[in-house]
């Protein structure tokens, strides 16, 4: 199994998460490595290694001191750089003592952390989701936990034919079958997919979100794209006689636990000219189910795999074209990181 690569952006938390915590500390595991994040008195967000230079001890377990962090066993304490600027037990820290700092960047409602060779974030800025911040759209999301490979996650949302076995409710009514991909654009690191669907009347939750009337027939052109290995962008988009009259846009944030773990920050984000009022809890119920869904199916891929003694290879079809793509871009990042 592919693993994932580190030279990434990859979201670690919200906004909304961070502000929770105030003046407290965020811990997350990403990417196989314990990871502090703390807003600084500036506003800026400093993220660390979670281990104290000095003993294997999490500073999350710690305490603040204004901007320095202060480890909670023996008190340690060190600046946002991770550079340890105080031991107790002495007049001046040990020379290299320090821990690891990440470079993080928020953008709209994602705090991102480039987890890879140092330096080499400044060479690719994280990717950039106009649509979660502003021009008429509006979002909810939430962060769930999946006992998956960040792969098998990329696989599913660039096949979107489960659709009809797993959530026939999404389906338009009188749509037998999806329509086979129109056009699978790639470029070097990423792949996207478009597919038109024929004129049909609303599905109840199409009808619920988008308060359009539900007697009518209208065209739907959906899209996925794998843009980094950290963020997959999926649009929905409801079109009329004179063009689009709903928008929706499932954006995933997957960011690597551990090879068997993925993070998901998932947002749905929606505009229109009718939008119902309560699109947002509609949005939020349906779209949450359907995660629900996803997440027991991708926990139950990866046992298989964990459970195939010998490795198998199993076949693809024609939908899984942009898949194989995304898979192929992947295990050639894990590979470069790996040779070099
Ligand atoms: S383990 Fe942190 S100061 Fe000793």
């Amino acid at each position: 199994m592919t693993s994932y690569p580190k030279d990434c952006w990859y979201v670690a938390a919200t906004r909304d998460e961070l502000d929770e915590v105030g003046n407290d500390f965020l811990a997350r595991r990403i990417a196989d490595c314990s990871v502090v994040f703390f807003r600084l008195s500036d506003g800026s967000v400093a993220a660390l290694e979670d281990r104290c230079a000095h003993r294997p001890y999490p500073l999350s377990a710690g305490h603040r001191e204004g901007d320095l962090v202060v480890c909670g066993y023996h008190g340690c304490t060190y600046d946002a750089t991770g550079r340890c600027v105080r031991v107790p037990s002495q007049d001046t820290p040990p020379s290299g003592a320090l821990v690891r700092a990440f470079p993080v960047v928020e953008r709209g409602p994602f705090v991102w952390v480039w987890t890879g060779t140092p330096g080499g974030s400044r060479l690719r800025p994280p990717p950039a989701t106009p649509w979660l911040h502003g021009d008429g759209w509006s979002s909810v999301g939430e962060r769930r936990e999946v006992a998956a490979n960040l792969l098998l996650l990329h696989e599913h949302y660039l096949d979107l034919t489960n659709v009809f076995a797993m959530h026939p409710e999404m389906v338009p009514p009188g749509i037998e079958a999806l329509p086979p991909l129109e056009e699978v654009e790639v470029s070097e690191v990423s792949v996207s997919y478009v597919r038109e669907l024929p004129k049909a009347p609303l599905a109840p939750w199409e009808a619920a979100a988008s308060g359009l009337d539900s007697a009518e027939s209208f065209g739907r052109r959906e899209t996925g794209t794998f843009v980094t290995p950290g963020l997959h962008q999926q649009t929905y988009t409801i079109t009329g006689s004179d063009g689009p009259v709903f928008e929706l846009v499932r954006t995933h944030g997957f960011t690597p636990v551990s090879p068997r773990a993925t993070t998901v920050f998932l947002q749905i984000s929606w505009r229109g000219d009718a939008v119902s009022p309560d699109a947002g809890a509609q949005l939020a119920a349906v779209f949450h189910e359907m995660a629900d869904r996803d997440i027991a199916v991708l926990e139950t891929v990866q046992r298989c795999l964990d459970e195939d003694s010998t490795p198998r290879r199993y076949v693809n079809v024609k939908a899984d074209r942009a898949a194989v793509r995304a898979r192929r871009i992947l295990t050639s990042m894990v590979e470069d990181e790996r040779g070099r």
